[in-house]
């Protein structure tokens, strides 16, 4: 896998990887990083529930690098939270990809990185599919699992946000489609919020005809909208507040 991959360094100085078979990075070549906060951890009211409450769980599709991850773990150790993180990926860079990323020190995190480099380490070749549970802090939980996530049999009412971070729907027409996201709906806790990148006119109505609120939020640089779809239909309402 990795000689389809290349590391980038984006505009905020965070690096990220191209894949050269979907023709994609990883993460916008305008910030990673700053993307990754704006999209995912603020824009999915994650920050917010782990500065209030003594746990928060979340279910990302497209782990990749684990940027995401790794800005929502650090915020739940800065929190003192728990923290309950599944994600789904086909398929996870090598350690030496993930090394040379410097997520850790990026973040100021670097033994959450690590959990991640020493995880993959143990596998010379890509990992095989299955569910793994990597230990990181005593009380909170990093589940991969790693496969098809169309596949994937989601428990209901489990996840307090969900992360839609998976290529584009031209790359990855599977993972943007009422099927899909009606999975992802049932999946959520009431008054949750999935959060994404794509506006495309296809994956709001997509996203609405499965039953989301759908709300265009003001982009990172280099992207006007990013999307937070609501499972109320009181947008931005969380049931527990
Ligand atoms: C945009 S990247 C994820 C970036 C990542 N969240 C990060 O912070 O580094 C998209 C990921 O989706 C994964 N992916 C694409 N199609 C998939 C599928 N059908 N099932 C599971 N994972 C998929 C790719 O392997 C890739 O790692």
């Amino acid at each position: 896998m990795n000689d389809l991959l290349e590391i980038l360094t984006t505009q905020d100085g965070s690096r990220t990887l191209y894949n050269r078979q979907y023709q994609q990075s990883f993460r916008s070549v305008h910030g990673a990083l700053t993307e990754a906060r704006h999209v995912f951890l603020e824009g999915s009211g994650t920050e917010e529930l782990l500065k209030s409450r003594q746990g928060v769980s979340v279910l990302e599709i497209g782990f990749g690098a684990g940027l995401n991850w790794l800005i929502t773990a650090a915020a739940a150790r800065q929190h003192r939270t728990r923290l309950a993180y599944t994600a789904w990926d086909k398929q996870i860079p090598s350690a030496e990809l993930l090394s040379q990323l410097g997520y850790g020190g990026l973040i100021g995190a670097p033994a959450l990185a690590t959990t991640i480099e020493e995880w993959r380490k143990t596998f010379i070749n890509d990992v095989p599919h299955g569910t793994y549970n990597l230990p990181h802090d005593h009380d909170s939980t990093l589940q991969l699992c790693i496969g098809e996530a169309t596949e994937a049999i989601l428990p209901d009412l489990s996840y307090d946000s969900i992360y839609l971070d998976a290529f584009d729907p031209g790359a990855n027409p599977e993972l943007w489609v009422p099927e899909f996201f009606g999975q992802l709906y049932k999946a959520l806790r009431d008054g949750g919020c999935l959060a994404t990148y794509s506006v495309a006119g296809h994956v709001r109505r997509a996203l609405t005809s499965s039953g989301f609120s759908v709300v265009r939020r003001p982009g990172p640089p280099g992207k006007r909208h990013v999307l937070a779809a609501w499972k109320r239909e009181t947008a931005g309402f969380r049931s527990d507040r």
